[in-house]
C-alpha cells in the first residue's frame, strides 16, 4: 500500500474549525465500521438496514459499498492484487475523511486481505479516529447457496477468476470488534449489535 505522496513540497493547511467543534454541532462522533466477509455473507444487506436505523434515530451515516465505489471512485481498478490494494487504499482515505467530518461510515467490502484492513485501521488510528472491524461471518457453503448475484456459480464455472473463497483466499479477522454470524442471526439482530457497539463507544453525544 502506498503511504507516501508522490508530490513533494507539500504543506498541510490547517482550518479554523476543529473536529470536536464539528462533532458538537452534529451531536455525534464520527467513525468507521468496516464490514469484511465473503461475497453473499450479508455485508450490504446489513449496511442498508443499519443506515435506515441510524437515519430513523436522527444520526448521520454514509454507506460505502463495493460495486458502487467500483462504478465511480475506483472505476479504473480490477481485481488483481495491486488493484484490490489500491481500491482499499482509496476507500480507506475516503472513510477517514468522512469519519473526520463526523459521519458514521458503514463500509461493505469483501476486503479479504488482513494486511489491507490493518492498513486502514492504522490510517484511522494515526488520525485519532475510531475504526471497527466487523466480521460478517458465514460458512462458505451458506454464502454459496445464497449466491445473490450469481457470482459463485460463475466462479465455479471458471467464468470469473480470482473469486474470494473459490480461487482467492479470505483471511478471516483475528480480533474483530464484532463478529456477526448471519447464518444464525437475523438482520435485525446484527443491526442491534452494531448500534450497541456505537453506543458503547460513545458515538452519540446529544
Ligand atoms: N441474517 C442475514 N443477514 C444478512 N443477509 C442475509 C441474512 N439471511 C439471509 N441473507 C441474505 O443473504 C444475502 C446477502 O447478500 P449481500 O448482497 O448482502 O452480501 P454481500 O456480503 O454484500 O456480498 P458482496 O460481497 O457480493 O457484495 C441477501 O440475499 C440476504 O437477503
Ligand atoms: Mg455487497
Amino acid at each position: 500500500m502506498k503511504d507516501q505522496p508522490k508530490a513533494t513540497h507539500l504543506t498541510w493547511h490547517e482550518g479554523q474549525v476543529s473536529r470536536d467543534q464539528r462533532y458538537d454541532n452534529l451531536g455525534q462522533r464520527g467513525g468507521t465500521l468496516w464490514m469484511t466477509g465473503l461475497s453473499g455473507s450479508g455485508k450490504s444487506t446489513i449496511a442498508v438496514a443499519l443506515e435506515q436505523r441510524l437515519h430513523a434515530l436522527g444520526r448521520h451515516a454514509y454507506r460505502l459499498d463495493g460495486d458502487n465505489i467500483r462504478m465511480g471512485l475506483c472505476s479504473n481498478l480490477g481485481f488483481s492484487a495491486e488493484d484490490r490494494s489500491e481500491n482499499i487504499r482509496r476507500i480507506g482515505e475516503v472513510s477517514k475523511l468522512f469519519a473526520d467530518a463526523g459521519l458514521i461510515v458503514i463500509n461493505s467490502f469483501i476486503s479479504p486481505y488482513a494486511r489491507q484492513r490493518t492498513w486502514v485501521r492504522e490510517l484511522h488510528e494515526a488520525a485519532g479516529l475510531p475504526f471497527y472491524e466487523v466480521f460478517i461471518h458465514v460458512p462458505l457453503a451458506v454464502a454459496e447457496a445464497r449466491d445473490p448475484k450469481g457470482l459463485y456459480r460463475k466462479a465455479r464455472a471458471g467464468e470469473i477468476t480470482h473469486f474470494t473463497g473459490i480461487d482467492d483466499p479470505f483471511e478471516a479477522p483475528v480480533d474483530p470488534a464484532l463478529e456477526l454470524r448471519t447464518d444464525v442471526m437475523s438482520v435485525e439482530q446484527s443491526v442491534d449489535a452494531l448500534i450497541a457497539l456505537l453506543k458503547k463507544n460513545n458515538h452519540f453525544t446529544a
